[in-house]
């Protein structure tokens, strides 16, 4: 049990590295894993990225450099060729994928938001992966509906990750389970949403966070009922549940 002025200690430790939201009990543990594991093989491009994000005043939002160490060895895990990603940001998680993908690998990316995009570009560009990326800017559900509608593309997909709008994960998901193919992945982020997921009703939360929660909780009881996927819930970064299609 932490002695008071442990646990003081570990207060002023949280939350400093960017994209830190690890649900880790001790933030001395987390920067441990960062220290040992991730930064001293962090790519140059991606270390770049991380730090030109660093700077944005949106930062919360970017993918965190555990989960980017672990998106990258999962795909290469996987073997992924062609892959899609929901909710782009500044493209931390984007030039993972981009890394992990062999040359001929693609990237679907979606994002309502292109100027956040466009201050990673130069990194990926620079990295000589941007003829990996299909970059679509606006919302993503349109898009998904239109590839459904064309047929072409049922079944195309090894590796989906989705990082956006928590309130229409469930959306994605009616349409993403289509687009993966069998035995691929879809990487549903946040799934622990802050650890609010726990927390009772009343309990204080930023605006926010409790906003999204119930449509995390429902996301949540939808994947672990649906005969369709295997899961996996991984307490990495926010909470990332993997989920491979079966049939
Ligand atoms: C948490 S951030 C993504 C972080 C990113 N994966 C990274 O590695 O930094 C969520 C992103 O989802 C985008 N977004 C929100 N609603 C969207 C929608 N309907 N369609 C596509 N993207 C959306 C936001 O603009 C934002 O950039």
């Amino acid at each position: 049990m932490a002695t008071n002025g442990e646990s003081e200690q570990n207060q002023t430790h949280r939350h400093q590295e960017v994209g830190h939201k690890s649900l880790l009990q001790s933030d001395a543990l987390y920067q441990y894993i960062l220290e040992t594991s991730v930064y001293p093989r962090e790519p140059e491009s991606m270390k770049e990225l991380r730090e030109v994000t660093a700077k944005h005043p949106w930062n919360i939002m970017t993918t965190s450099a555990d989960e980017g160490q672990f998106l990258n060895m999962l795909l290469k895990l996987i073997n992924a060729k062609n892959t899609m990603e929901i909710g782009v940001y500044t493209g931390y998680s984007l030039l993972a994928t981009a890394l992990a993908l062999p040359d001929d690998g693609k990237i679907l990316a979606m994002d309502i938001n292109r100027e956040n995009y466009e201050l990673g570009l130069p990194i990926i560009e620079k990295a000589g992966l941007s003829h990996k990326i299909d970059f679509r800017e606006g919302p993503a559900l349109p898009v998904l509906d239109q590839m459904i509608e064309d047929g072409k593309f049922h079944g195309t997909f090894d590796f989906i990750f989705v990082d956006a709008d928590k309130d229409n994960y469930i959306n994605y998901h009616k349409r993403l389970i289509d687009l993966v193919k069998v035995g691929g992945v879809i990487g549903y982020d946040n799934t622990l949403w802050n650890g609010s997921v726990v927390a009772p009703p009343d309990a204080p939360m930023r605006k926010y966070v409790r906003y999204y929660r119930d449509f995390v909780l429902e996301l949540n009881k939808a994947l672990a009922a649906d005969p369709r996927i295997e899961i996996c819930m991984l307490p990495v970064g926010d909470g990332i549940t993997l989920c491979r299609r079966v049939n």
